[in-house]
């Protein structure tokens, strides 16, 4: 039985990889092995990465692709996707090709605002709040004067500050609720800054406040936070063509297809169970392009599941329809990411990632990732209903499964090539591997 340890902090990083070896592994050497292999071999880069978070041991790899051809906006673009899952980056390729030649994405931000919160418990008359919260509201501005100089400098800063009661939803329970323009920050922490200035100002000010009993002047700061539901950072992709030019499928015709597309979405609107999964193909791309530009993809996807459920029921973050022969899709989504601040000048393939995506400021990226979200949902939505998703995904899954076989170069590519006629499928590729190798 394994026991407790204290102070594993402060071993050294040789030192908690011989401990965690030792007592959760079976075979600690080869442990040792393969988390020396992950390591950089430039120590500089190594230790820029062990200073990312608390007691590393070894490096994560996950791919870098690139998905060319997204025509956004007028401009061509490559867009550079962190993930594991295969068929993601080809399928989001295939859709930015197909768009590239009916007039690309077009896309446009909605708005930018950030949220925070000061939560705090106060018992006594509301009217005295908030005549108080009025007087002090000046001093709760100027008492961030230090923190918001910079943004304030940039274009941004504080937006308002307004007080809510919510003593329906629970007793006692008074927010600050504010807002903020962070520019090409994602902005966590300069708003969590400002809120505890805020939060500090307000239960100072209280106690000095006359008119308040002694109860009253006893406000209860319970926690100062910003909120990852964003539905004022919002953002719009589109794309649009003839119906007549959606010949994407040589079993049904551009008509049927167009028709199958809308239908599909529409289930996704109706019924939650679908819904979930249709949006998990647009994360597949939104989240690839967040973790490659070093934002915070569980922030994004609180937010954006959030934004799915924002009328009372879990529902498609895409819509599209049909017009005049028209079709049309389109999707609509918060995203509160930055371009500058966290992991976006420290680590190098970030820098290469905006570099690649042509030094985009907040927005942009905004309006970059809403595009991979919408080409990877038109990609997904697209197999479903004319060949199925199994089809591609099983062709690009085809090396992993080689992979775990341990099947040499020249053994896959036999394979390969056999499968570009034959359909994918876990026992066919054993069939055929063993057959190979007898
Ligand atoms: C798989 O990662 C994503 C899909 O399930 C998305 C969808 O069903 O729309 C293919």
């Amino acid at each position: 039985m394994n026991q407790p340890i204290t102070g594993f902090s402060k071993l050294t990083k040789k030192e908690k990889i011989e401990w965690i070896a030792t007592n959760y592994t079976e075979h600690p050497e080869s442990t040792k092995e393969i988390l020396y292999t992950y390591w950089n071999t430039d120590a500089q880069l190594q230790k820029l990465h062990d200073e990312f978070i608390e007691n590393t041991i070894s490096n994560f790899y996950l791919p870098l692709g690139v998905a060319p051809n997204f025509l956004i906006n007028e401009k061509l673009l490559a867009i550079p996707m962190v993930i594991e899952e295969s068929s993601v980056v080809a399928a989001a390729s295939k859709a930015a090709k197909f768009w590239l030649d009916r007039g690309g994405f077009k896309t446009s931000i909605i708005g930018t605002e950030k949220i925070g919160q000061v939560h705090f418990m106060y018992t006594g008359d509301v009217s005295k709040l908030r005549d108080f919260y009025k007087k002090v509201y000046p001093k709760l501005i100027s008492d961030t004067a230090s923190i918001t100089k910079n943004m304030e400098k940039r274009g941004g800063g504080i937006t308002n500050i307004e007080l809510r009661d919510k003593t329906d939803s629970l007793d006692n329970y008074y927010q600050l609720h504010c807002t903020f323009e962070t520019m090409d920050a994602m902005g966590a922490n300069f708003i969590n800054s400002c809120l505890e200035q805020f939060a500090s100002t307000f239960k100072k000010e209280a106690k000095l406040y006359d008119v308040f009993s002694d109860e009253e002047k006893n406000i209860e700061i319970v926690m100062s936070i910003l909120s990852n539901y964003t539905p004022n950072c919002l953002v719009r992709a589109e794309v649009s063509c003839p119906v007549e030019e959606l010949t994407l499928s040589k079993e049904i015709s551009s008509k049927e297809f167009a028709k199958k597309m809308v239908r599909a979405i529409a289930i996704a609107k109706a019924e939650p169970h679908r819904a979930v999964t249709h949006n998990k193909g647009i994360m597949n791309g939104i989240d690839a392009v967040v973790l490659a530009t070093g934002n915070d993809f569980r922030a994004i996807e609180a937010g954006v599941h959030a934004y799915a459920s924002k009328d009372g029921t879990y529902t498609s973050l895409t819509h599209a329809k049909i017009e005049n022969d028209v079709f049309t899709f389109w999707i609509e989504i918060p995203l509160a990411l930055g371009t500058i601040g966290g992991l976006t000048n420290l680590h190098p393939l970030v820098k290469l990632a905006f570099e690649i995506l042509q030094k985009p400021s907040a927005k942009e990226l905004m309006q970059i990732v809403a595009v991979a979200g919408l080409a990877q949902n038109f990609g997904a939505v697209s197999s479903l209903v004319t060949t199925g998703i199994q089809e591609g995904h099983m062709k690009m899954h085809l090396l992993n499964i080689l992979n775990q076989l341990g099947a040499t170069e020249t053994e896959k590519k036999k394979i390969v090539a056999h499968f570009k006629t034959n359909t994918v499928s876990h026992s066919a590729v054993l069939d055929i591997y063993h057959s190979i190798k007898k």
